[in-house]
């Protein structure tokens, strides 16, 4: 696998029956879908069954996870008065749904390559980018999102058992957060291991739990507003805070709420598996990111109406709280239980789909051969599923919930934006492209405008972070490298690495833009 060709399916692919294979690998398609049925069929060949509502429900449950749960504490912290952290949660959801458009013009316009940023970074500018794509996907953003969401299930687990009667600051709570969160990531990686169906089982039951979760807290909400009790004065003097924001804590509020919106790509991925891709991937993104963005305010507002604003702003855990003020110390208890399930249901899918990450890049030859391999009785990839397990550890047990959110976001928007310079890019050299869906231009140029701003503020104001997150997408140069030299031709190898960095660099050999 020398090169990448313009419709590499790599790396969530669906690999088709005729895709060459070991003959004592089976094929794992590579589809983060979140129903059982979905996640069955991979087991089988590439089918064609995705329809309109089953996207939906599949980007609803894909986007949902811990992030409304335990975002809106630092989320109100950094934007420091409540009618700002409102602001800033709709324009999260804004510019969610914006890089959703970009996407589907991407997904329609190439719609064999398997979906995913790997395949329109290939196609606009070469295989580099698209290497320390995956690269950095494996190294640092399926692991810290892995750790992200078990952190939270842990602190709400924790919530369950030690009630309030443990001090956060004692570090006995700390350890125990941590060690929580690494035996969900244990067990997890466990049952994953065991057969495809287990994981597929446990992510419909959670999908399920987690949206009612959400409407119990947004009616509960409109209930107390229609009557007016409890503290909803936090709306009188929505903008009176302690003090102004600055550009740097905007871009840190962003980046909170934009991890509870997080996901909105994944819808890509399953594109080639929908009925009728050009007209309901469109349709998917229009229904589906909105109907996140109102549950979302509605949830806020519902978290605003009930609690006073220090609770919101001190608390990982605002759903604990919530429903302690509203139905007493069980409530709590039901919603910790409640919450947790959510998240060990977000937990759940994250791993099941970064295992695959990394088995479509060992099959792509960018890892050892032994990770691009499943288990011949289990039929599950159990090499991968490991090599995530271990790095997701060290994520948790080196960061908490905001740092690994900060760290998470710098190098994931790094990739969004640029997949969307992609975009813009082909638009001016491949005007005839067919593009069954093309967004108003104005959309990637007002995401590409923030999502630089939203890429480059961290260092200011995140440094350590922000630049621990740019040095491991960097350590994937040397890799590519190495890469292309054990994997070209004999004799022709040094002469095919400079063409290929010339040709990235905008110096067009004879032959053609890319490599394609
Ligand atoms: N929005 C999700 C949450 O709040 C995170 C989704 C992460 N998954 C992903 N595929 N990017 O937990």
């Amino acid at each position: 696998h020398a090169q990448h060709s313009g419709s590499s399916s790599f790396p969530h692919s669906n690999r088709g029956p005729n895709d060459e294979d070991d003959s004592d690998t089976i094929d794992v398609h590579i589809i983060p879908l979140s129903t059982s049925e979905a996640i069955d069929r991979q087991r089988g060949d590439l089918q064609k069954n995705v329809t309109f509502s089953n996207g939906l429900t599949l980007v609803v449950g894909i986007i949902i996870g811990s992030g409304i749960f335990a975002s809106p504490g630092p989320v109100l912290a950094y934007s420091k008065s409540v009618g700002v952290s409102l602001i800033i949660w709709f324009v999260s959801g804004l510019l969610a749904f914006a890089g959703a458009l970009c996407y589907a013009e991407l997904g329609s316009a190439m719609p064999s390559s398997g979906g995913g940023e790997h395949a329109y970074l290939n196609h606009a500018f070469g295989s580099l980018p698209a290497f320390l794509f995956s690269w950095t996907s494996i190294a640092l953003l399926k692991p810290a999102g892995n750790a992200i969401i078990c952190v939270v299930f842990a602190e709400y687990v924790v919530n369950i058992i030690a009630q309030s009667t443990w001090d956060p600051t004692q570090p006995m709570r700390h350890w125990s957060n941590k060690l929580i969160a690494i035996a969900c990531v244990i067990v997890l990686s466990g049952l994953n291991s065991i057969s495809v169906s287990v994981g597929t089982r446990i992510q419909d039951l959670f999908t399920f739990i987690k949206v009612v979760t959400l409407l119990v807290i947004a009616i509960s909400g409109f209930v107390v507003l229609a009557q007016k009790s409890l503290s909803s004065h936090n709306f009188d003097h929505a903008f009176e805070g302690d003090g102004k924001p600055s550009l740097g804590d905007v871009a840190l509020g962003l980046y909170s709420g934009l991890w509870a919106y997080d996901g909105w790509n994944n819808i890509n991925y399953v594109s080639t598996e929908m009925k009728n891709p050009t007209r309901d991937l469109p349709r998917v993104i229009f229904a589906g990111v909105p109907i996140v963005v109102i549950f979302y305010l509605l949830a806020n507002t519902a978290y605003y109406a009930v609690l006073p604003e220090g609770t919101v702003m001190s608390t990982n855990t605002v759903a604990i709280d919530f429903g302690k003020q509203m139905f007493g110390n069980t409530g709590g208890v039901l919603f910790a239980i409640c919450v947790a399930c959510s998240c060990f249901g977000a937990a759940n899918g994250s791993i099941f789909t970064g295992a695959r990450v990394i088995y479509a890049s060992a099959r792509e030859g960018y890892l050892p051969k032994m990770f691009g391999k499943v288990n011949e009785k289990r039929r599950t990839p159990i090499a991968a599923l490991g090599l995530q397990a271990v790095m997701t550890t060290i994520m948790i047990l080196g960061g908490t919930f905001s740092n690994l959110v900060n760290f998470y976001s710098v190098a994931a928007w790094l990739f969004y934006l640029a997949s969307i310079q992609g975009l813009l890019y082909l638009r001016y050299c491949e005007p005839n492209l067919k593009r069954p869906f093309k967004v108003w231009i104005i959309v990637p140029v007002l995401f590409s405008i923030l999502g630089l701003f939203l890429f480059l503020m961290p260092f200011v104001q995140a440094p350590l972070e922000s630049s621990l997150a740019m040095v491991i997408v960097l350590a994937g140069l040397p890799l590519w490298v190495v890469k292309e030299l054990v994997s070209g031709n004999k004799g022709t190898r040094w002469e095919d690495l400079k063409s290929k960095v010339l040709n990235f660099f905008g110096f067009q050999p004879a032959g053609g833009r890319h490599e394609r």
